[in-house]
């Protein structure tokens, strides 16, 4: 194992302007080295493996709001102009971290950590963090999404038919759309929507009954030709689909659907300053119910215990990782 005394490469931190987030600098970091001697019981951790996808640009476009910017603060070693934490900042990626050193006697040398890590190869610090070992890469890539639906499964839409804004919208019985199906069984019919770069991909997970294209014109008549009444429930789930899919297809749904419920998962990517990230959370808001992970898992841990809970969860987890996404290849 290396010791901070040992490290002497220039880290590098990517950091971003907050309302530019589409361009980054990567920013080399030479006063951070060489590193203060570790205190006790800690760990210095450097991410060795981040999972990039959508997420990361939700992360950017909502950090003022979910204090995603504040994880990671940028270092005192950042050199001028980037270290104006008022107009730059450090996001991160889940994904895992190797440990360089440790003082820390309840962890085992060669030990990796699953988190929210720092993009760039500056160290961090930390003490008190959990372990579990995963496939890395699987984990990184599916872990958080797995983690969302299985919260909202269990802890959300069975609840969603007794909130005073949706209760003629419980979601027994009702059809799916853009959404996977999990333990909370009684979904009549699930569809997957997707691109048509995607449809191949999301048809050969098998986990749909149907899987219509994003393109169609009138997802209306889509409805229609699987046999979908006008008294059924629809309960559409926006993953932060293209060209505002999910928008499209609730405004063509809605009117002809009074059982209608969309759900935002995510949004689509783009680069958008506060006041128009808080103008579509707002106007999505009015019309919809936003899932929102953390409040999620807060409820969750609330009800279970915060020891059955992640027993739970490491359970399904790892019933679903045996099981894979059909088509799903990871090198
Ligand atoms: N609310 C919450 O608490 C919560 C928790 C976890 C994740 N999320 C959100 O859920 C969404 C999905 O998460 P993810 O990170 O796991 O997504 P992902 O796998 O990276 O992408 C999901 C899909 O997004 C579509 N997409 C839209 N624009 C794209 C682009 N420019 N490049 C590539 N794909 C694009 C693709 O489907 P098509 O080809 O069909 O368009 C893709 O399959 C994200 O918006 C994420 O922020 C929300």
């Amino acid at each position: 194992m290396e010791t901070m005394a040992s490290i002497t490469e220039v880290p590098v931190i990517q950091v971003l302007e907050k309302e530019h987030y589409f361009s980054q600098a990567l920013v080399p970091l030479p006063s951070a080295v060489p590193y203060p001697p570790l205190a006790p019981s800690s760990l210095l951790l450097r991410t060795k493996l981040l999972a990039l996808t959508v997420n990361n640009f939700t992360y950017a476009k909502l950090g003022f709001l979910a204090h995603w910017w504040d994880v990671h603060y940028l270092s005192a070693s950042t050199p001028a102009p980037y270290d104006d934490p008022s107009k730059y900042g450090r996001l991160s990626a889940w994904g895992w971290a190797e440990v360089l050193e440790l003082t820390h006697t309840g962890v085992p040398a060669g030990s990796f950590f699953w988190g929210y890590q720092p993009i760039g190869t500056l160290p961090q610090d930390l003490t008190n963090i959990n372990i579990r070992a995963d496939g890395p890469a699987y984990a990184a890539l599916t872990r958080i999404m797995f983690e969302t639906a299985y919260l909202m499964n269990r802890y959300a839409l069975g609840s969603l038919a007794s909130t005073p804004s949706t209760k003629e919208a419980g979601t027994r019985g009702a059809t799916f759309l853009l959404c996977t199906r999990g333990d909370n069984e009684p979904v009549a019919q699930l569809t997957g929507v997707s691109s048509e770069y995607s449809k191949a991909f999301v048809e050969g997970t098998g986990l749909y009954d149907m899987v219509a294209s994003t393109a169609e014109s009138s997802p209306a008549e889509v409805l229609a030709k699987m046999g979908i009444s006008e008294s059924e429930k629809i309960v559409l789930v926006d993953f932060g689909g293209r060209a505002k899919v999910g928008i499209t297809w609730a405004t063509a749904l809605r009117p002809v659907y009074p059982n209608f419920l969309m759900l935002c998962v995510g949004y689509e990517i783009l680069e958008l300053s506060e006041t128009d990230a808080l103008a579509v959370l707002q106007a999505y808001g009015t019309t919809s119910v936003i899932v929102n992970m953390g409040e999620l898992l807060d409820q969750a841990i609330k009800i279970e215990g915060e020891v059955k809970y992640y027993e739970n969860l490491q359970r399904a987890w790892e019933s679903f990782h045996k099981e894979g996404i059909k088509g799903l290849e990871i090198r």
